[in-house]
């Protein structure tokens, strides 16, 4: 944390003759700077989340955690005793991504000079997207979300997509998709059936929480040269999983009466 104290810090000082993200020179608010006239200093934090507690990182799950951190004396240490911090709490209803791009323009007209949030993938991209022209030299946002691949890409400079996004979570979908391959490489199996409920896990990372997961492992499979077959359990063709469930496996993941079980497919496809 103390980390994170520092870097937020050091962020918001960062050199204000550069020019910013569009090549211009920073057009500097009253507002933007930490310490004001009378020399009170104070951070600006907005907080990006739903109120809506179906969402595992929400504002009724997540501020009192972070008032509780704010009262920890580890924290408190790290702040020098001349700067305090205020929360901007903004609802991001239903983790969609236009709530999330209007809270976060809010959030910058209230001086935010950090933003916390948001969590889900869709909501967080279109904020992270922003971000790097918002403000002196954009805004840096914190977020335990962006799970998809994009998010993991560098994001060390203006061209970067992310730019300015910090992801502080501890997993991703690449993680997930590198753990799947690292099986099928120990095993030494050559491919795998992707079974797939595109708007499951709404909870975690938001809309299309497992369709965004699907396109990660999708895409390092690919890298890694494993075949895959996606199956969308959405899309059913009229038939129910254990019909879909043969039509999909064929004999194709199977060895010695591989060929017969095929057979027997086609067959019974036939017979109906
Ligand atoms: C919370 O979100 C879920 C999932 O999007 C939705 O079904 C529900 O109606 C929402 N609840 C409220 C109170 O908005
Ligand atoms: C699926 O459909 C087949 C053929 O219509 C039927 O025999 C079988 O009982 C069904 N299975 C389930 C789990 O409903």
């Amino acid at each position: 944390m103390k980390c994170l104290v520092l870097m937020i810090i050091s962020f918001v000082h960062v050199g204000v003759c550069h020019l910013n993200c569009r090549g211009e020179v920073p057009r500097i608010r009253n507002c933007d700077k930490v310490c004001d006239e009378n020399n009170i200093c104070k951070i600006r934090a907005a907080l990006l989340l739903p109120k809506n507690t179906s969402f595992d990182a929400c504002l009724p799950a997540v501020s009192p955690v972070l008032d509780l951190a704010m009262e920890d004396p580890v924290i408190k240490n790290t702040f020098p005793p001349w700067l305090s911090v205020e929360w901007l709490k903004h609802d991001v209803a239903d983790c969609d991504a236009a709530y999330a791009v209007i809270s976060a323009i809010d959030a910058f007209n209230d001086c935010a000079h950090v933003f916390f949030g948001p969590a889900c993938d869709f909501a967080l991209a279109s904020v992270a997207r922003i971000a790097k022209f918002l403000g002196m030299n954009g805004t840096p946002m914190l977020t335990t979300g962006g799970f998809t691949f994009d998010f993991v890409k560098p994001k060390q400079t203006c061209e970067d997509e992310f730019y300015m996004l910090v992801r502080a979570g501890p997993l991703g979908f690449k993680d997930l998709a590198y753990f799947i391959i690292d099986l099928m490489r120990h095993f030494k199996w050559q491919q795998l059936l992707l079974i797939n409920e595109p708007e499951s896990q709404l909870h975690v990372a938001g809309k299309s929480t497992c369709h965004l997961m699907m396109k990660s492992f999708a895409n390092f499979l690919k890298t890694e040269e494993i075949i895959y077959t996606p199956w969308d359990t959405t899309s059913d063709g009229g038939l129910n999983y254990t019909e879909n469930l043969k039509f999909y496996l064929g004999y194709k993941y199977t060895n010695s009466n591989g060929g017969a079980s095929q057979f027997y497919l086609i067959h019974m496809l036939i017979d109906q």
